[in-house]
């Protein structure tokens, strides 16, 4: 096993736990969407990553396409104001999609993002989160399938970011305070 990043405090969720669970999520969506085709939208960037594990899991016909949003100010978490960065390069209408995001946090990024999607009149419209961060969210999300419960902590690895960094790792980790205190 690699040794962890000196920056990582420990690791709560490992490679093989993630890859795990992906399967199984992959198996779950290719149930519910047996027979079907369904579109993957991933959310960039921290949902790369699982966008890419998770497709190769799923056995039903799958398409891609990627939304690019930011928070208007320095708030990002807490304004609510998402702002797309890069649309989608198709139409969804009629079509099964599902939106792959790597975190759940406040879920203002999702309560917007679903309600400017369901406006374009998709068939379904449902979320996968690898993680979603207990007792944080400021407005209920429905997601229909989550990977991992995870505390409320600085997580990074496996897409998740601080500053850009550690989107590599391929395991969950707890950022250590030092690195991102000032
Ligand atoms: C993260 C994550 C979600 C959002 C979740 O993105 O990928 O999109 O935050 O937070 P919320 O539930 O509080 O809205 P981030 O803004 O860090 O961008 P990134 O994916 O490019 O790292």
């Amino acid at each position: 096993m690699e040794p962890i990043h000196s920056d990582v405090s420990h690791v709560i969720i490992t490679e093989a736990e993630i890859r795990s669970r992906v399967a199984e999520l992959g198996a779950r969506i290719s149930e519910d969407y047996a027979g079907e085709s369904v579109l993957l939208i991933a959310v960039l960037r921290g949902a790369a990553l699982f966008v890419a594990d998770l497709s190769r899991q799923i056995s039903t016909p799958v398409e891609l396409d990627f939304m690019a949003v930011s928070s208007y100010g320095s708030s990002t978490k807490s304004s609510g104001v998402v702002r797309i960065l890069k649309d989608l390069d198709e139409g969804i209408e009629g079509r099964h999609v599902l939106v792959v995001e790597d975190i759940l946090d406040t879920g203002l990024t999702l309560k917007y993002l679903l309600k400017n999607l369901a406006s374009r009149k998709p068939k379904t419209l449902d979320v996968v989160t690898l993680l979603s961060k207990q007792g944080k969210q400021r407005v209920p999300i429905d997601c229909k399938y989550v990977g991992f419960e995870v505390p409320d902590e600085f997580v990074v690895g496996y897409g998740l970011d601080y500053d850009e960094r550690y989107r590599n790792l391929p395991y969950i980790g707890v950022l250590k305070p030092e690195v991102y205190a000032d």
